[in-house]
């Protein structure tokens, strides 16, 4: 295994900051996660876990051993008249698994296309999109422990799902580096295409009868549309999640601006944080090269030359004004690493 020293982490992550690791390596394999361990503990370094850097705000250069997981693999462990038990390396890149999926006639993962990242950050946030999140296909994951070394199997109960959050967000943060994921996969289609503009996309694509390449096919254009691409503009797609507030509050706020996006989920409501953000005036704000995204408020953009404080400078005035504007507290949704910051 070879470490870098003062290697560059600007094309490693989406947002695009000119930032360096004192020390960078590429793990292909579990015994290369424990390598890199032994290598921290032996030099007293700190390590920072990446996959694709697209859900990362690096703050400043990093003082220790940045290892990107790049496991690569794909094997069916077990089928069934219905599913199969498909496990694959943390490295793999996510559309390109969605791909290979759709390809290979396994269904569940159409309506997640085009995410950005690794197989092995999936489970960190439990990624979602257009109605579908990965717990939906989820079956367990293999991880090595950063104390120990020893490998650890968790069922999809003991990740503690929720929206854009796991254990591994809370209780188990920094504890486990993800080295497989194994998804339950449908050897039959359950399409769905309620959500937002998926319907209207499928009739605009002259589709008469979708089926699961239709429909990922439809979610990778309406993101397309919306989305910056990272490589042209940086960024990390939402900044912020969507705040869950009750009925209660959401019909209070109704009264004062009737309105505003919710869409309830059970006892809860869940708001859209780009239509707040945008009644506050942020849309398509600039500050040298840092900005808010024209075409979706919930984006914060790099223009070029930004740095992230540059950027959290943006994210706290506009939290602000939200909290002055509605009474409703923003969360942010990409992990921020700098000193000072957990
Ligand atoms: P990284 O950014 O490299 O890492 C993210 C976090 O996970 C870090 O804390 C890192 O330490 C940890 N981590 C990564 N790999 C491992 C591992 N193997 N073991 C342990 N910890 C690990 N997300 C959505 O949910 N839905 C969307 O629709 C969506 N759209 C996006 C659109 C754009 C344009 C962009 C830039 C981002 C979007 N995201 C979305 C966010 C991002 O794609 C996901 O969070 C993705 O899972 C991050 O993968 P990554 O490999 O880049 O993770
Ligand atoms: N809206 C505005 N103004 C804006 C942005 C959005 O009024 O500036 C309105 C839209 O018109 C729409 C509603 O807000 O009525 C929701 O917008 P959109 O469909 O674009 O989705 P979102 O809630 O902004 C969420 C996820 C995305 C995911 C999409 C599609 C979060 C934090 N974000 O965005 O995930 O791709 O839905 O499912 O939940 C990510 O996590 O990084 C991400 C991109």
């Amino acid at each position: 295994m070879q470490f870098e020293t003062e290697y560059s982490l600007k094309p490693h992550n989406s947002f695009g900051f000119d930032v360096k690791a004192s020390f960078w390596a590429s793990a292909q394999s579990i015994d290369d996660i424990r390598d890199a361990q032994r290598f921290c503990q032996e030099n007293s370094l700190p390590l920072l876990v990446l996959g694709e850097g697209s859900n990362v705000v690096l703050v400043e250069n990093y003082p220790g051993l940045v290892l990107k997981i790049a496991i690569q693999g794909k094997a069916i462990i077990k089928a069934d008249e219905a599913k199969v038990w498909l496990k694959v390396g943390a490295g793999e890149h996510w559309h390109s698994l969605v791909q290979w999926t759709l390809d290979n006639d396994l269904y569940g993962l159409e309506n997640l296309a085009l995410i950005p990242g690794t197989v092995g950050a999936a489970p960190i946030q439990n990624i979602g999109a257009y109605g579908v999140e990965l717990q939906a296909s989820f079956y367990s994951l293999d991880a090595v422990c950063r104390e120990t070394g020893e490998l650890v199997r968790f069922n999809k109960d003991e990740c503690d799902f929720g929206y854009r959050d796991s254990v591994f967000k809370g209780a188990l943060r920094d504890r486990y580096i993800i080295s497989h994921v194994t998804l339950c996969l449908a050897k039959t289609p359950d399409l769905k295409t309620d959500y937002g503009d998926i319907k209207t996309e499928l009739v605009s694509m002259g589709v008469v009868v979708a089926d699961a390449k239709s429909v990922a096919e439809a979610v990778a254009r309406i993101r397309q549309r919306k989305l910056p691409d990272p490589e042209v503009i940086g960024n990390a797609g939402s900044f912020f999640k969507n705040p869950i507030i009750s009925h209660e509050k959401f019909a209070q706020i109704q009264v004062k601006y009737p309105n505003i996006i919710g869409y309830a989920e059970g006892d809860l409501v869940k708001i859209a944080a780009g239509w707040l953000i945008e009644q506050c005036g942020w849309k398509g704000y600039r500050s040298n090269d840092a900005g808010v995204h024209d075409q979706q408020s919930l984006v914060l953009v790099n223009y070029g030359n930004a740095d992230a404080r540059q950027i959290l400078d943006i994210a706290q005035k506009i939290c602000s004004s939200v909290r002055d504007s509605f009474d409703l507290e923003l969360e942010v949704e990409p992990r921020v690493y700098g000193v000072g910051v957990r």
